[in-house]
């Protein structure tokens, strides 16, 4: 956040909206963050703008966010595989990374909330009717905080694919759904972790909203032999950048 003598307005239908002082993030590249209408996914064709956008200047309100006081989340809320009473099936799994501003400086204390699937693509939740069995010992949900370095852990189980009615024959790739909230709501991101080598990806309208491919890529976690415990889990990194000139894409579906 920074604030500066900058006085800047803007217009807004017969609004003026004053941000005298304030100075605002950086917008995302063009190309960056998925086209809010794009048409091979259905459900963007309702909720997409019909109109041109318009412009509005960051105030306090979105340079400013919630502080979040650590104990609200669980100690061992980062470990998916130990919410019940046995283990989940699956495939063990540790998901790390760095939590990073624009200017490649760490997230401290950034809460990050995760869902997914089940080892056999089903969610917890009464609108999913996918004919997959439940799991009485995976929940699929999970939070915690960055540390000093911005660096992040969970542990869980590699999610599966599952169908979904946006076109014939439709499935989803693997993925793990990430809320983080940085020190601002202009940081708020919500996107999606996928899989590295998932042949899903190319057929996925949701991935594919991306027109910059270098920005998709950043979606796909990277297979880390040294994050990987021997005989125990395989390991992820998935590192999220909050904004600045590679944003990781955001994205807000089931
Ligand atoms: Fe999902």
């Amino acid at each position: 956040m920074t604030l500066s003598s900058k006085s800047d307005s803007a217009q807004s239908g017969d609004r003026k909206i004053s941000t005298s002082k304030i100075e605002g993030y950086r917008r995302p590249r063009a190309g960056t963050q998925p086209n809010h209408l794009h048409t091979p996914y259905a459900s963007c064709i309702k909720r997409a703008p019909s109109k041109p956008l318009i412009y509005v200047p960051h105030t306090l309100s979105e340079i400013t966010g919630p502080l979040f006081e650590k104990d609200i989340v669980p100690v061992k809320a980062y470990d998916l595989t130990r919410q019940h009473a046995g283990e989940p099936l699956g495939q063990r799994i540790i998901v790390t990374g760095r939590v990073m501003d624009e200017n490649g400086r760490p997230a401290r204390n950034a809460l990050i909330e995760v869902w997914q699937a089940n080892a056999a693509g089903r969610y917890v939740h009464k609108r999913d009717q996918h004919d997959a069995p439940l799991d009485p010992n995976f929940s699929g949900r999970g939070q915690t905080f960055t540390d000093s370095e911005g660096r992040y852990r969970f542990i869980t189980i590699r999610p599966g694919e599952y169908p979904w009615s946006n076109h014939y024959n439709a499935w989803r790739p693997a993925h793990i759904h990430f809320s983080v909230f940085g020190t601002s709501f202009v940081e708020r991101l919500i996107t999606q972790m996928y899989f590295p080598g998932d042949p899903l990806l190319v057929m996925d309208p949701i991935y594919q909203s991306i027109a910059d491919r270098r920005a998709a890529e950043l979606l796909v976690a990277r297979f880390d032999m040294a994050t990987t415990v021997e005989s125990w889990a395989l390991g992820y990194v998935f590192d999220i950048v909050l904004g600045g000139a590679v944003p990781t894409p955001v994205d807000g579906v089931k």
